[in-house]
């Protein structure tokens, strides 16, 4: 075992479940400082302990000793696993020019799925067909199996999204802007808003107006305000747009720890590819309007590559290959 990897890899652990060093260790019956000494990689935990660790983080004893994921998360079975969002033959024109093109997916319970492609790929207009705010020329979506035409409330009223800006009303404070989407969700629980809040580590400035907030606060009221109806499915388009380095890092352990904790299956676009392969477990490519590639982010770490490096391989070998079929 190396005892440093291992160490670093519980600090991650850690910190993606948004525990401290006292919490894991009240958790497993011992000290903070034990804890810190793991993470140091001057101590290494016993067998009982690494148990434990595998049963708080869903990780097996396996995987922590090689101070790695063999995947990203647990493997999914389909057969288990409720379809969130399934999306048949769709296609989206504007006017004569076509824009989407026979587009099929499927996302189950808990996953999260990047999709990436160049600027006008068809990621934003794919999001909001999807959400039928753009209407498709054929093709079915259904979201937790309500078709999004025929049952347009049942279907969107399991997803949150947030397209492009949030959409906040600017001249009234976060809370009563969370309270409006409260009301009109018919949801009650000012418990969950409040938590919500704190989650978003907005607790200080929620009384403020929006407009006098910072883009990474209004990134991440945009994002509990989508949570607050309690979507089975979130879709955000391009969240990190903006955002410093460390409003990156808090939206990123807010989503791992959304979907973990109230298994929401999540759709974000990005450009940010390094980013988007710390986050998600499957991967979608849009290229010019249909799916170029979909594959599991397993594949790439097996390949020892960044997801930079399969994306411009996917992309570049189609191109070739276009080439020489002319
Ligand atoms: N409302 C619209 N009317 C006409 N064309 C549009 C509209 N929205 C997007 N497009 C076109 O669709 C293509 C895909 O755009 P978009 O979905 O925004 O791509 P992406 O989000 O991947 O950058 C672009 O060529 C864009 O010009
Ligand atoms: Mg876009």
């Amino acid at each position: 075992m190396n005892q440093e990897k291992v160490g670093k890899f519980i600090a991650t652990l850690r910190k993606e479940n948004g525990y401290t060093q006292k919490d894991l260790g009240d958790m497993l019956g011992i000290t903070d400082n034990s804890v810190s000494k793991w993470e140091r990689g001057i101590n290494a935990p016993d067998i009982a302990v690494l148990n434990s660790l595998s049963d708080i983080f869903h990780i097996s004893v396996e995987e922590i000793l090689n101070g790695e994921r063999k995947f990203k998360k647990k493997e999914k079975d389909p057969e288990h696993h409720q379809k969130v969002l399934e999306v048949k033959n769709l296609s989206k024109s504007f006017g004569k020019r076509k824009i989407l093109e026979d587009i099929e997916f499927d996302l189950y319970e808990g996953d999260i799925v990047g999709l990436i492609g160049a600027n006008g790929a068809g990621k934003t207009t794919l999001m909001k067909t999807i959400l039928n705010l753009y209407k498709a020329n054929s093709g079915i979506v259904k979201i937790c199996g309500f078709d999004t035409r025929k049952n347009f409330e049942e279907a969107l009223s399991k997803v949150g999204c947030v397209i492009e800006n949030p959409d906040m009303y600017q001249k009234i404070s976060g809370r009563r802007n969370l309270e409006i989407t409260a009301l009109i969700n018919h949801i009650q629980d000012r418990e969950f808003i409040e938590k919500m809040i704190k989650f978003a580590k907005l607790e200080e400035r929620i009384d403020d107006k929006v407009k006098k907030y910072s883009l990474g606060m209004k990134q991440r009221l945009g994002f509990i305000n989508a949570l607050i109806k309690k979507p089975k499915l979130l879709i955000l388009d391009e969240p990190m747009n903006g955002l410093d380095p460390l409003g990156i890092k808090e939206l990123r352990e807010m989503l791992l720890k959304i979907s973990r904790e109230e298994n929401i299956t999540i759709l974000i676009s990005s450009h940010i590819l390094k980013e988007i392969e710390n986050i998600c477990d499957r991967i979608i490519i849009l290229n010019n309007g249909k799916i170029e590639s979909e594959f599991g982010i397993e594949e790439v770490k097996y390949k020892n590559i960044s997801l930079e490096e399969e994306y411009f391989e996917k992309i570049y070998s189609k191109n070739t290959k276009g080439e020489n079929e002319k």
